[in-house]
């Protein structure tokens, strides 16, 4: 990734959600305690996570690995089904959507996938790949309507005219990533799910696929929920930033005030490892490197999930878990400390 832009991009944040998330948990069973059976256990991979997101709009979610971060992406996108809580998208309320209208419905969230290497399938052309959800939606006319259409999707994502009739072995990592985000513009969705989508890619690419989402996303209007593991990446085109901690949220705010002024310790503590690129500032940089536990997302004991490895610990957060509270305009954080 290349260096990240000073600014941010302004909010525009100002009409209502174009996505709204209200109290999502997702639990997943996983067996039966004891050997004869006894009571089903689950694995709580999301708790009670809510936000919303602008029209035109990005919001960063970041967490480490398990965190619940792609759970919560597929929920938004009515892949999974919400153990509780409501999704709400143009303002309707689309939790138990079913059916004809759920189809309806997908065709204008669409997710671009962690891995281009796997999402594409070998054996089909780039037309043909991109062309599917075209025909599958009838928004084809005839074979050269999906041909001309396939063309001018990949002509937006930066890639050459003759890229059609080859298959997705013959391209790069950022190349197959750009055809699969060409696949996902297919249906003129308005919000799209980018599920880490640079994390495969090699370092100097990265920034390219970014600023093509960037652009995109400038020209078409659209919306993003957009993943990733760390903080490094995230910055250049956020306006909001959501951190997840083994799956409940533990602060949200604008980039600026995320990088600014971290207010949650796991926040901090994921800040002080993204690279500064000036090295003096770098040298006097703490990097706090986290020691204990991470709880086991298994019926997880009480209390703050962070409580194991929080240098801020203290008696309260074994017990009670807190809230995510706005400790300051726009900037809210989930500490008893803060
Ligand atoms: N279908 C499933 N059945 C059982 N457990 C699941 C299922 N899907 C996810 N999990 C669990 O839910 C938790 C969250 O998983 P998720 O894939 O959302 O994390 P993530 O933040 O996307 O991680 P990564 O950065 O590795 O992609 C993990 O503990 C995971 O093992
Ligand atoms: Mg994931």
């Amino acid at each position: 990734m290349a260096e990240p832009l000073a600014t941010e991009p302004k909010s525009v944040h100002t009409t209502a959600p174009h996505v709204e998330v209200r109290g999502l948990s997702i639990r997943f069973p996983v067996g039966r305690s004891g050997f004869w059976g006894g009571t089903t256990r689950y694995v709580h991979a999301v708790d009670e996570v809510s936000f919303s997101i602008g029209r035109g709009e990005t919001l960063g979610l970041v967490g480490e690995s398990g965190s619940g971060k792609t759970t919560i992406g597929r929920a938004v996108l009515r892949r999974i089904e919400p153990s509780a809580g409501t999704i709400s998208f143009r303002g309707d309320d689309i939790t138990t959507t079913k059916g004809k209208q759920l189809r309806e419905l997908r065709r204008h969230m669409q997710l671009v996938f962690q891995d281009p290497y796997a999402s594409l399938n070998p054996r089909k052309t780039v037309l043909e790949l991109v062309a599917e959800p075209l025909i599958v939606h009838g928004l084809a006319l005839n074979p050269k309507d999906a041909r001309e259409q396939v063309a001018d999707l990949l002509h937006r994502c930066g890639l050459p005219a003759d890229t059609v009739d080859r298959y997705p072995h013959a391209f790069s990592g950022g190349q197959r990533q750009r055809i699969g985000i060409a696949r996902a513009l297919a249906l003129r969705p308005e919000f799209i799910v980018a599920d880490e989508p640079v994390s495969a890619l090699d370092v100097s690419v990265r920034a390219q696929v970014v600023n093509l989402l960037q652009d995109l996303q400038q020209e078409l209007a659209l919306t993003y929920l957009f993943i990733a593991h760390d903080l490094s990446v995230v910055r250049h085109i956020s306006h909001r930033i959501a951190i997840l901690y083994a799956g409940r949220m533990v602060e949200i705010a604008p980039t600026h005030a995320v990088y600014d002024n971290p207010m949650h310790p796991y926040t901090e503590a994921l800040l002080s490892s993204v690279p500064i690129p000036d090295p003096p500032l770098q040298r006097e940089r703490r990097r706090i490197v986290l020691t204990g536990e991470i709880p086991n997302p298994v019926d997880p004991p009480p209390g703050c999930r962070f409580q194991t490895r929080c240098p801020l610990v203290h008696d309260r957060c074994h017990g009670e878990t807190p809230k995510l509270e706005e400790k300051q305009p726009d900037h809210l954080v989930a500490c008893f400390a803060r």
